[in-house]
């Protein structure tokens, strides 16, 4: 905790969490791991301290840096507060699970689940480039429909990136660091604040840039070139002016279909509107290449006897098919159909008697 100036020490009191270390400092907060004392579990704290307004004066309180912005720091409390419970009504298994919200030394707390496990940047330079799309897709899928849910509910990431994104010890992904900060104090920010290179579109480099889910979108296109080419693409705002990202479609990558590289292409669009708009659309079009393969591992799994299995890609499959699946509504229809042609054979049959 030292390396950290402004953060508590350990063994302070947050209500009945005991702070144990820091896991993190960004320019919006400090991430603490902490006990809870009741129920003796470990959980991740987020102390709201954006370091451009607010400060640490005697070791405790967070108070405005001046009284200027005073007015300016009430109202980011408040935008965090209010973003931090509509992220606590979602109960989705690739969103960090928020347990408490904690008004305390003058700013506010967010209290989640603790995740054990590393992120998926720890993952990429441990496991090196994906070889598969089906290995991409392990952690995309669930990323995607959690992202959905929150789109659907009008609030945006904003910062999605490998760091923000934690695997589970069982592969299963969570996105963490919610943009709720962001969107509230970013205009008293200087830029490298609120932009990770890389991986934000350009409209997060422009002061009236158009944010929607799009942006979101082309941040996780980042993360997916990032994953199976090892290097994130361009920054945006240089992208804008000469653009010499090579489309990852047109570099023979192995191991992936066209058409997913394709997709993938279409979310690292530069402008706005050419990206696509809604997760549906990029999920639809993602998806369509897997069901083409997965109907065409079923052939070959029903003709290769001793088909050998890819280990490593194990849980991720397992969390791409249920993605994948919702096909499998057909096969629901199915039964019902047959169960009602056999009905109609059996009352024809008792005319007979
Ligand atoms: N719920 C969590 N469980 C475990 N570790 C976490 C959790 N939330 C954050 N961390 C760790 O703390 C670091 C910083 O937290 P984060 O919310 O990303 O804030 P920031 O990036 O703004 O400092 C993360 O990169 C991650 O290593
Ligand atoms: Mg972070």
């Amino acid at each position: 905790m030292q390396d950290h100036r402004l953060a508590l020490s350990p063994g302070f009191m947050i209500d009945n969490f005991r702070l144990e270390r820091v896991l993190g400092r960004g320019g919006f907060g400090i991430t603490y791991a902490a006990v809870d004392q009741m129920l003796g579990r470990r959980v991740a704290i987020k102390e709201l301290l954006p370091d451009t307004i607010a400060t640490r004066l005697d070791g405790r309180t967070v108070e405005a840096q001046s009284s200027s912005l005073q007015e300016n720091w009430e109202w980011a409390k408040e935008r965090f507060l209010e973003e931090a419970r509509a992220l606590a009504t979602f109960t989705h298994p690739a969103i960090v699970g928020i347990q408490r919200l904690i008004e305390a030394n003058g700013t506010v707390y967010i209290v989640m689940d603790y995740i054990e496990g590393e992120s998926l940047e720890q993952y990429f330079q441990r496991t090196g480039p994906a070889k598969s799309q089906l290995e991409v897709m392990g952690w995309l899928a669930p990323i995607l429909s959690g992202l959905e849910k929150i789109h659907a509910a009008n609030l945006l990431h904003r910062d999605i990136k490998p760091d923000n994104i934690l695997l589970r010890s069982d592969g299963r992904p969570i996105l963490i660091d919610f943009g709720s900060a962001r969107s509230t104090i970013g205009a008293t920010m200087t830029m490298t604040s609120i932009v990770t290179h890389g991986y934000s579109p350009i409209e997060q480099y422009q002061t009236k840039g158009r944010m929607g889910p799009w942006s979101d979108i082309y941040a996780l296109g980042a993360v997916v070139c990032r994953s199976i080419t090892g290097e994130k693409p361009p920054v945006a705002a240089d992208r804008i002016v000469e653009d010499d990202f090579r489309w990852l479609s047109h570099r023979g990558l192995v191991g992936f279909s066209k058409d997913f590289l394709n997709s993938v292409d279409w979310a690292l669009r530069v402008k706005t509107q050419e990206r696509p708009q809604e997760i549906a659309q990029f999920k639809e079009s993602l998806f369509r290449t897997l069901r083409i393969q997965k109907n065409a591992s079923r052939f070959q799994n029903a003709n290769a006897a001793n088909q050998g299995s890819i280990k490593n890609e194990k849980n991720h499959r397992q969390y791409a098919n249920t993605e994948m699946d919702s096909s499998s509504s057909g096969c629901l229809l199915n039964t019902i159909t047959s169960f009602a042609i056999v009905i109609i054979i059996l009352i024809i049959l008792s005319f007979f008697k």
